[in-house]
């Protein structure tokens, strides 16, 4: 069969989605990229549709509980709050203290603080805490690629039955299926682990998992 191509930069799909949807005209998502400015810091948040996948894929849970590891200024944070139900509560881990404080400020100026929760330290130090304010409707991955792997059994565990695990970047760069003597030395690590998360949600049955064809890769599974 011909392979289908998901992707044709040349034919500007992302400009087509941003202006079909209005992406641009988000004046809470406006916010927080105008605060990184002066904030200063990186900008690697996640790009505005896939802010709009999230919130899209998100609602259809009617989730009360979300978990996200990877906070940065608060962007993907503040889409996914807006799938929460009424009184649910989101939590978003961020180690970086100047990532923490520039999203705690973004969630106060957006009045958010009441339904987002940021929990400031190494998420990986924190598992014991945030499995007493678990079990979640959702945990979405985007801290440090390199811990999904070691992410992966307790994120299972600490999910809803129907609830959904959801991943980014999960074509690390581009370079997942690349061959070994085209990633750099300091990409492989990356790539390494992605493949093994990959294949830890593949292959596990207490999961049904698929990966949407997002600029980055996204994966999405459902705990059965
Ligand atoms: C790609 S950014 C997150 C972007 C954010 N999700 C968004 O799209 O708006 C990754 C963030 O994860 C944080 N991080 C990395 N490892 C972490 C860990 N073990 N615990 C908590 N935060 C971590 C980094 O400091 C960084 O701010």
């Amino acid at each position: 069969m011909k392979q289908k191509l998901y992707q044709c930069p040349e034919h500007n799909i992302d400009n087509y989605i941003e202006n079909l949807l209005k992406l641009k005209h988000d004046t809470e998502l406006n916010t927080i990229l105008k605060n990184a400015k002066t904030d200063r810091t990186p900008p690697i948040q996640i790009a505005r549709s896939d802010a709009r996948h999230l919130e899209v894929i998100a609602r259809l849970v009617k989730p009360k509980k979300i978990l996200e590891f990877g906070t940065l200024n608060g962007y993907s944070a503040v889409a996914l709050s807006r799938a929460l139900v009424k009184d649910g509560i989101l939590y978003t881990c961020e180690k970086s203290h100047h990532h923490a404080t520039t999203a705690t400020r973004n969630f106060e100026e957006l009045k958010l603080n009441n339904k987002i929760v940021l929990i400031p330290g190494d998420a990986l130090n924190n598992l014991k805490n945030l499995e007493k304010l678990g079990p979640y409707n959702i945990i979405f991955l985007d801290s440090k690629k390199e811990d999904y792997p070691k992410l992966f059994e307790w994120c299972v565990k600490n999910l809803i039955k129907g609830g959904l695990l959801l991943a980014d970047n999960v074509f690390a760069l581009g370079y997942i299926n690349a061959s070994e003597e085209t990633i750099s030395e300091n990409l492989k690590k990356i790539v390494t682990e992605i493949k093994k998360f990959n294949e830890l949600c593949a292959s596990d049955t207490r999961l049904n998992t698929t990966i949407l064809p997002t600029g980055e890769g996204l994966l999405v599974a459902t705990k059965l």
